[in-house]
């Protein structure tokens, strides 16, 4: 399964923020947005990136990730060069996709809470695969709305008067087909290939599954100065609860079998002591004292 990152856009809701560095390159807590992305489809198992963003802001995701080597990944990047849609990203990169299938997820979309993507992951035999998360304000998203058994029944990007209160988040998981159906696409009213036009296309073709979070899941927004904020608050208040960090993709890339203990501990002594590198040798101590499978770590 091939990963694509968007991080498109240009931020304009995070004036001034933004215009030295793109939203998904703005600290949420601790570390860059785009990490916490990165993060949760390396936990998913995923190894083999393609990024996309502006033509403005790709060097700066260059130099900030590189090639992926030393976390064991690999990372191409590609250029959206006007935002024409989430569903464009399989265009740009399809090369990339090759025939193989992929997940997109969105560069500022923050995922956090158990295992809540691995079954559909783990279960993915072709198709789509999204989710919906049942949020206050689902006119702001995607909308899918369920019948009594739970089935899927509609699809509508950010309708006034919403059918549920189920959004769809920036994560969706297809097979190959998806490239066929984007080019099959027309542009919306705003202009743009949209996501949730693909995904009615699966629905329509009886192939589009829907997995529903749990109330026990986060997916936090970042796109907004207040949202931002509230998102480095929530990663705060775990991290320093819980001693556990959210959105370390050294981590994932470990615990995920992508990186071994030698190549954590060589990755570790090039980072400049700081907390940071703390928490992972710390992390490094536990998984020998415990001589266990990485992916049994807390
Ligand atoms: C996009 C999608 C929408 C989805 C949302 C998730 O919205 O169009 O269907 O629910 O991402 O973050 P946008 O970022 O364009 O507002």
């Amino acid at each position: 399964m091939k990963g694509i990152i968007l991080a498109g856009g240009a931020g304009s809701r995070l004036f001034p923020l933004t215009l030295v560095a793109s939203k998904q390159l703005q600290p949420v807590y601790d570390k860059p947005m785009v990490y916490y992305p990165l993060t949760t489809l390396v936990e998913s198992g995923v190894r083999e990136f393609c990024l996309i963003s502006t033509p403005h802001d790709l060097p700066r995701f260059r130099q900030l990730l590189g090639d992926g080597k030393a976390w064991g990944l690999s990372i191409e990047y590609r250029e959206q060069a006007k935002p024409e849609g989430i569903a464009q990203a399989f265009l740009i990169a399809e090369s990339f996709i090759g025939k193989d299938d992929v997940t997109l997820i969105l560069g500022d979309n923050i995922f956090y809470g158990g295992d809540g993507f691995s079954e559909a992951f783990s279960e993915f035999r072709g198709g789509a695969s999204i989710f919906g998360y049942h949020v206050n304000d689902p006119e702001r998203y995607g909308v899918v709305e369920f019948d009594g058994e739970g089935r899927a029944i509609s699809i509508e990007e950010k309708p006034k008067q919403p059918k549920s209160n189920y959004a769809v988040p920036g994560l969706y998981i297809y097979d190959n087909n998806v490239i066929n159906i984007t080019k099959a696409l027309k542009p919306s009213a705003r202009g743009e290939l949209e996501i949730t036009a693909v995904n009615v296309e699966y629905l329509n073709r009886g192939e589009l599954r829907v997995h529903r979070l749990n109330r026990g899941f986060a997916w936090l927004d970042a796109g907004t100065s207040s949202s931002l904020h509230e998102a480095s608050a929530y990663v705060q208040t775990i991290e320093k609860r819980q001693g556990i960090k959210i959105g370390c993709p050294e981590e994932a890339a470990f615990r995920s079998g992508f990186l071994s203990l030698s190549e954590l501990e060589s990755l570790i002594n090039k980072i400049p002591k700081c907390e940071y590198r703390d928490y992972l040798q710390e992390m490094v101590a536990e998984a020998k004292r415990l001589k266990i499978e990485p992916s049994a770590l807390l």
